[in-house]
């Protein structure tokens, strides 16, 4: 009896220190994989798409306090000390409606800009309901149909995640991220209030299922990635913020932001690896010339 009870203890003890073993191992993998989520979070620059889960009165779903800061900061705009800087001395945008107009961290689109023509393209978008991001200027949002068109005949499947974006929206993901992720990183990722090309109603950000609709650099290494930047200038479109050229544009590389600009720019732009502001300073170059003094009429 007592030989049964010694090996029926240790069969006890077995068990028990294979359980606490295996509950430690559960542990461990479980905080491993949420300081990986985070470590992803924290690298993901993917939060204007993240803000834009959700928007106005049906946004506290996804991420409710992240939603109700942007939705905080709408309802009272210019009520964060972040707003402001860097604005002084503005440059207004005088061709709004213009098709290559020029939006970034020098030249701004006026607070109360709204694109006349805003129409919500037939595409598929990584979210269902209908909110104002949906929308672009009706010759964008062909275009941007069209490309889909084509992606799909050729087995790629692209999904719309964010398109024209309201001043005080803008403002709202500016101060978020700001508060979140410090100063620094807002203004590489996130363009102040006026300064995105999303108020022009000609930018829509682009991503796949192949990446969780997320709007993250690894993007622009999945087969829909390559192929939206090897084909959007077809249809009109330019990657805005290259890689290689966070120098010039002022922000990180977003292989989803794609910017409509017209077939013809759009080529141009793409077959000679210019940014939009390269380009529109190469085409206003000869007005330049043709208005400087022939030679030798000093
Ligand atoms: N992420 C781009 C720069 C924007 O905020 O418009
Ligand atoms: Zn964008």
């Amino acid at each position: 009896m007592k030989v049964y009870l010694a090996i029926l203890s240790l069969l006890l003890l077995a068990v028990f220190v294979n359980f606490t073993d295996a509950q430690a191992l559960f542990n461990n993998w479980q905080q491993e994989m949420e300081v990986e989520a985070e470590a992803v979070q924290a690298e993901n620059p993917a939060l204007e798409g993240e803000l834009e889960a959700g928007e106005g009165e049906e946004a506290v779903k996804e991420e409710p306090p992240v939603e109700e800061a942007v939705e905080a900061a709408e309802e009272n705009p210019g009520s964060s000390p972040e707003v402001g800087k860097g604005n002084e001395e503005k440059k207004m945008v005088e061709n709004p409606q213009d098709i290559l107009v020029l939006v970034n961290k020098e030249y701004n689109l006026p607070a109360d800009y709204i694109p006349p023509d805003l129409v919500q393209p037939d595409i598929p978008f990584s979210f269902s309901e209908d909110l104002p991001k949906k929308k672009m200027r009706a010759e964008a949002a062909r275009a941007l149909e069209e490309l889909f068109r084509q992606a799909a005949a050729e087995g790629i499947e692209l999904a719309g995640v964010s398109g024209y974006r309201s001043y005080q929206r803008q403002e709202a993901i500016f101060n978020y991220r700001a508060r979140e992720r410090g100063e620094e990183v807002a203004n590489r990722t996130s363009a102040r209030p006026g300064q995105s090309e999303h108020q022009t109603g000609l930018a829509m950000d682009v991503s796949s299922a192949s990446v969780g609709y997320a709007l993250i650099e690894d993007f622009g290494n999945t087969k829909e990635g390559l192929w939206l930047a090897e084909n959007a200038p077809r249809f009109g479109f330019i990657i805005r913020y290259p890689k290689g050229k966070e120098h010039l544009t002022g922000y990180s590389y977003e292989p989803w932001h794609i910017r409509y600009v017209g077939v013809e720019a759009a080529q141009e732009i793409a077959a000679r690896g210019l940014i939009l502001e390269e380009y529109l300073a190469g085409i206003q170059q000869p007005q330049e010339e043709k208005l400087a003094p022939e030679s030798g009429e000093d």
